[in-house]
């Protein structure tokens, strides 16, 4: 297979993987998981190149201690039935973050782009996510991302600096079930010439 068909393949492989086991797969250690996002962390690129993505890996206790936060947060017992199954069937979660002073220092130097730094930092830590994302499942991991952004920035390791916002959660696990059902609208991208 070329590997620009690989390359196609794996970014339809990535799927929403719900059902998960509190494990890694078989040969898989969260040595590398971490090698995985660290790799997306620093290849992913930026504006101005100004590597404004930042992420952890949560497991064990830290892992618990977030979601934990999350279910309390919650509501409902229904608001509460997602952070209880990542808490409880999920190994762990990345989490991704915005460092602020890397945007507001762009803000400041190129002041005509002023307004449009913000977005381009969430654009490059969305091609973040979903790159480890993609990376993960092909490593073998089931994921699903989340965004309980304020109730997990609550909870976190008391070394993460305040100036990092907490942007989404890739929650990942051994797969212990298949992806939904996914239908697709049509979308053609035409060629202009
Ligand atoms: C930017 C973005 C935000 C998402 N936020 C959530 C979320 O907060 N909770 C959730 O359960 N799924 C979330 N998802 C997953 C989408 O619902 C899912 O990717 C979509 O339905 C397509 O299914 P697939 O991932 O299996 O291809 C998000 C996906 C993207 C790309």
């Amino acid at each position: 297979m070329s590997s620009v068909a690989q390359y196609l393949k794996a970014i339809v492989s990535r799927r929403t993987i719900y059902a998960l086991k509190p494990e890694l797969p078989a040969g898989v250690s969260i040595q590398d998981v971490q090698s995985t996002i660290q790799t997306v962390v620093k290849d992913t690129p930026t504006c101005f190149n100004s590597q404004s993505v930042r992420a952890i890996v949560l497991t064990g206790e830290s892992h618990k201690k977030a979601w934990e936060n999350v279910i309390n947060a919650m509501p409902s017992a229904d608001a509460q039935m997602r952070p209880k199954s990542i808490r409880d069937e999920a190994y762990g979660s990345v989490i991704f973050f915005s460092d602020g002073p890397t945007t507001a220092k762009l803000q400041e130097g190129f002041p005509a782009y002023s307004a449009l730094f913000p977005q381009w930092a969430d654009h490059s830590n969305g091609a973040a996510q979903i790159h480890s994302w993609t990376a993960l499942e092909l490593q073998g991991l089931g994921c699903h991302l989340q965004h309980y952004n304020p109730f997990v920035q609550a909870a976190l390791p008391s070394d993460i600096p305040a100036d990092w916002t907490v942007q989404a959660q890739l929650v990942f696990g051994a797969p212990a079930g298949t992806a939904g059902e996914k239908t697709f609208i049509e979308n053609p991208v035409k060629t202009y010439k």
